[in-house]
């Protein structure tokens, strides 16, 4: 016995001294490299599978076997992805495989809500699942990456992309980011199911002045550091492997040529070791952006502020060899970026087995199998927010087999349902809400339709046969809102009314004083002030995906109860915007039960939104009671506040229970309410059950004028409640101030 161990012992011990480390590969590997095929990986092409942005490159297969390509995008399918990959592995020199990326944001090919639209879940669990799923899908399709999960955050709907994103809230975006990256990377990156995250686009691309795609980014740096930039350490904290580099400038600097962003905070203060990405010829446009005269020294700046690879634009490829001949860039340099992209190669498992996640069986048996699309429908369902049920209107009764009239332009609509970056997602896979009323009412009620105007424009020859449509039926559903082309990438609008006569339409049908049920789809907050007066319900769907359908059915005949509660704050016109809940006091507060001059409001609009943040109402009740905390005082110990909810209503139902604190007095002015807790419950009719959070000194640290990270002692009030705008309060003291420290937070220093 004892000789069998020292053998095994032995032959452990000698296998460990043969095995190399995956440094030990990457290094040995890179020994081989020429100064072009290193550069080469740093090089990522656009397959023709896909258009995300301008084509550069005509002829991708001519560049892989040239070896100037380390990575393609929007390319897939496994019998596509493996004759690509087959490609670099056996006509280039040293066979390194590629890694294919992909924007998977809300699905592959089984397309989930928007991602706005899961965030008004409030279910993280739902949120980590859908992403899993996506990961499941794109990976039996030759996937390795997706270019998601986007956690800017926005607080301007006029901007495209907020469908994309988590909404206003920090907070809430924190823990969003790190449900999707774990939902994409999995526990596990070498199994061939787990694909790799990317966190983006660092940053504060969700803030561009007027709300204009691209534009400029000018803001405090307590700003950045409070709002903006704790998402992305959310998903360094999840173990993201990849960044993205953002288009615009901030504060008269592009991301992409930025150091401080990607040296001091990303790698040295958060010790990411992962691989930084620009995002679709961002280096080309530090030329417009004037930072750089020419590519030669656009790709020079963007190298040395940290970047790894270019996206589509070929500066790498083009000028960085001249660079390092000249001795602008050092071959060390090139290195570094090399190492990182080769290290993720190897811990997807490509230099075993380079087609592994190129499998046609798994492609079949997983790709929009049922299992999968149940899923998209439950959370399509959980996606949906309830603004307005005058009279109980909703949920509809089918008991005396009721006329019901399917209006509007998107009721029949299957391409505008899976919204922006669908992905693989095609209209011919994905249930119309026409589809799904058919489905709900099949032999229960009689279905009429009309489509009453177009999504724009201003012709109205169809309202005539949808006022009779209407007259003829008991109740009106009226499906409005926008096409999933105006929402996405370069899609700002400066006007977020419903476009063309929909809501005339609505208006029209109004009179026939039949009950509207109002569905609305559309990728942003909308100015609803029309459509929430007009309309005797009113239902938030968004962009629900390929399952849209039926889970606006199961809300709209009670199958489902909903209980969604939006991310993101509604104005009631544009001009309030940007509008959102965690704004600051002022210094001459408006207080609409006094009214005087000289206060900070509008003339001709209230200062409070049309719906709050964190609204949304249930078929059912709900009552709280009021806050108890564990104690009025704290020298910084966690301390809890509890509340009770009760279901008053006539229907089981989920409830999301929100807590807001507020730093009534510090260094620094503090916003009137930030959330820094939630939970989604379920209570059955006639239910009570007790919510406790904890409030821990840490989620009440905040940056002064000095970029000082602390909280100084004094009086905090907690509130509970339903949506940001209707709580219940308490308050505290903090007896001891809490210093987290002062870092390098001065950008004029980074290296
Ligand atoms: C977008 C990125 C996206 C990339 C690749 C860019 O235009 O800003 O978010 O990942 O294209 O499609």
């Amino acid at each position: 016995m004892k000789k069998l161990v020292l053998i095994l012992t032995a032959l452990v011990v000698s296998s460990s001294l043969i095995a190399q480390t995956v440094e030990e590969k990457v290094e040995s590997l890179l020994q081989k490299m020429t100064l072009e095929e290193k550069i080469g990986q740093m090089t990522q092409f656009t397959s023709s599978g896909d258009v995300t942005g301008p084509t550069l490159r005509g002829n991708v297969e001519k560049e892989v076997k040239a070896g100037n390509v380390g990575s393609l995008f929007n390319a897939f399918k496994a019998d596509y992805t493996r004759k690509l990959q087959k490609m670099a592995v056996e006509e280039t020199r040293l066979g390194i495989p590629l890694l294919f990326g992909y924007d998977v944001i809300h699905g592959h090919r089984t397309i989930f809500p928007i991602p706005l639209g899961e965030a008004s879940s409030f279910d993280l669990d739902a949120m980590e699942e859908a992403a899993r799923i996506a990961a499941i899908e794109a990976s039996a399709e030759g996937i390795h990456w997706t270019f998601a999960p986007m956690v800017d955050v926005s607080r301007d709907p006029r901007w495209g992309r907020v469908m994309e994103g988590a909404g206003e809230d920090t907070y809430y975006n924190n823990l969003v980011a790190k449900a999707r990256v774990r939902g994409f990377q999995g526990d596990d990156l070498s199994k061939e199911n787990t694909i790799l995250a990317c966190a983006k686009h660092f940053l504060a691309y969700g803030a561009p002045i007027a709300g204009r795609d691209y534009n400029t980014v000018d803001m405090s740096l307590q700003t950045l550091h409070e709002v903006y930039l704790p998402p992305f350490k959310a998903t360094v904290d999840a173990g993201v492997e990849t960044f993205m580099t953002s288009f615009n400038e901030i504060n008269g600097t592009p991301s992409t040529a930025n150091p401080y962003l990607f040296k001091d905070i990303l790698r040295d203060q958060w010790g990411f070791e992962g691989m930084v990405v620009t995002d679709y010829t961002a280096i080309n446009e530090l030329v417009p952006h004037g930072t750089a005269k020419d590519l030669a020294q656009a790709g020079v700046q963007a190298l040395k502020a940290g970047i790894d690879m270019d996206m589509e634009g070929a500066v790498f490829l083009e000028t960085l060899k001249e660079s390092v001949e000249k001795g602008d860039v050092t071959e060390e340099e090139i290195n570094v970026a090399v190492r990182r992209i080769l290290t993720l190669k190897h811990k997807l498992g490509l230099f075993e087995d380079p087609y592994r996640y190129s499998d046609t069986e798994r492609e079949e048996r997983l790709v929009l199998c049922d299992e999968h699309k149940e899923k998209a429908r439950d959370f399509a369902r959980k996606s949906i927010v309830l603004l307005k049920n005058e009279n109980q209107v909703l949920p509809l009764k089918l008991e005396n087999k009721p006329k019901i009239a399917a209006i509007g332009p998107l009721v029949k609509s299957k391409k505008d349902v899976l919204g922006a970056w669908k992905a693989k997602g095609s209209p011919k896979d994905a249930k119309s809400l026409f589809e799904g009323l058919k489905g709900a009412t099949r032999g229960k009620a009689e279905l009429l339709y009309a489509q009453g105007c177009k999504l724009d424009g201003d012709d109205t020859s169809g309202f005539a046969e949808a006022i009779e449509v209407a007259n003829q039926s008991d109740v009106i559903i009226l499906a409005i809102g926008e096409a999933r082309t105006i929402s996405g990438e370069a899609k700002s609008r400066s006007d977020i009314t419903i476009p063309g006569v929909q809501t005339e339409l609505l208006a029209e049908l109004k009179k026939t004083g039949k009950p509207v049920v109002v569905v609305l789809m559309n990728g942003r907050p909308l100015a609803l002030e029309k459509e929430d007066e007009l309309a005797d319900a009113l239902l938030e769907t968004w962009h629900l995906g390929t399952m849209a359908g039926p889970a606006i059915a199961d809300v709209i005949f009670g199958k489902y109860n909903p209980a969604g509660k939006l991310p993101m704050t509604f104005p009631r016109n544009v001009g309030q915007v940007p509008i959102y809940y965690n704004a600051k006091n002022t210094g001459r507060p408006f207080d609409p039960e006094n009214p005087s001059g000289y206060k900070s409001n509008y003339l001709d609009v209230p200062n409070s939104p049309l719906y709050a943040f964190g609204y949304g109402l249930s078929y059912t009740t709900f009552e709280y009671g009021e806050i108890t905390l564990s104690s009025n005082t704290t020298d910084g110990a966690p301390i809890t506040a509890s509340i009770e909810v009760t279901n008053t209503g006539d229907y089981d139902g989920e409830e999301v229970v929100q807590m807001y604190i507020q730093d009534i007095i510090g260094k620094s002015t503090r916003p009137l309410k930030e959330l820094k807790g939630f939970e989604k419950i379920f209570l059955k009719k006639g239910e009570t059950k007790t919510v406790t959070f904890t409030i821990e000194k840490e989620a009440l640290t905040y940056f002064r004028w000095d970029m000082s990270e602390g909280v100084e002692a004094g009086e905090f009030n907690v509130f509970i409640g339903t949506s940001s705008d209707q709580v219940k309060a308490a308050s505290f003291t903090l007896t001891k101030d809490y210093e987290v420290g002062k870092k390098n937070y001065n950008p004029i220093q980074s290296k």
